[in-house]
């Protein structure tokens, strides 16, 4: 028990992190999903256990095992992803959102397969909103510290600033882009109360092992 709080920022810690993208049905055999590989939820997973947290990973469809002593419910619908958040929030220490929550799903999902020679028509698809699990979380009475990610495509400092302050949320992580999906690298800009600082290109794994040590120690702050 002595050694285990050695060096170990996230001992005794309970941490729940949604990973990868949802996938929305249309009908049997397509869908709708979102750009995400899970290699940055996943590796954040793999440093909070380094780190000496008990890990439960909410993921959504990849192509990555769990990493070493990470508990993994598997999800597909957003819906789904939230239900899942829901029954396992309670107690937890850290929420961090990582998945790319589709928005909408498909209201008028069939359960068969849609054919296209069914009279020459184009699928007409209605959408309703999914719930936003991050900001459903930071909204509860007894919450977690609550981490966002956000892949903006215009002005990140102004939209990451805007988006930490409308989710109510601590800290919010902005991905640099172009390329941070799939990829196995990726550039941080993390947004606090105190304004924005940089976490520069390097490795998912190693930015990962820095992000979680912002959020070990804004905890015991
Ligand atoms: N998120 C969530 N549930 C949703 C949508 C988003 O938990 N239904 C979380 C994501 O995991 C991420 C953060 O909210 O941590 C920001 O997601 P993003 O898509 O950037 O923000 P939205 O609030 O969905 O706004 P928009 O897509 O319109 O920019
Ligand atoms: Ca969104």
């Amino acid at each position: 028990i002595i050694a285990s709080f050695i060096g170990k920022s996230l001992a005794g810690r309970r941490v729940l992190i949604t990973a990868g993208p949802t996938f929305e049905p249309i009908d049997p055999v397509r869908g709708i999903t979102n750009l995400s590989s899970g290699k940055m939820g996943y590796a954040l997973a793999r440093a909070a256990r380094e780190a000496g947290a008990d890990v439960l990973l909410v993921s959504g469809p990849t192509a990555l095992a769990a990493p070493y002593g990470v508990r993994r419910v598997d999800v597909q619908t957003a819906q789904q992803m939230y239900d899942a958040v829901m029954s396992q929030v309670a107690g937890q220490d850290v929420f961090i959102a990582v998945a790319a929550v589709a928005d909408w799903r498909v209201a008028n999902a069939s359960s068969h397969k849609l054919k296209k020679d069914a009279g020459g028509a184009m699928p007409a698809l209605v959408f309703e909103q999914n719930p936003d699990i991050l900001a459903s979380v930071a909204a509860l009475a007894n919450k977690p510290y609550c981490v966002g990610f956000a892949a903006e495509s215009g002005n990140l400092l102004e939209f990451g600033r805007a988006k930490r302050e409308k989710k109510g949320i601590p800290l919010l992580v902005g991905n640099i882009g172009p390329d941070t999906f799939g990829s196995d690298r990726n550039e941080l800009v993390l947004f606090d109360q105190n304004g924005h600082a940089a976490l520069p290109a390097a490795g998912k794994l190693d930015l990962a092992r820095q992000l979680i040590r912002e959020i070990a120690s804004r905890l015991r702050a």
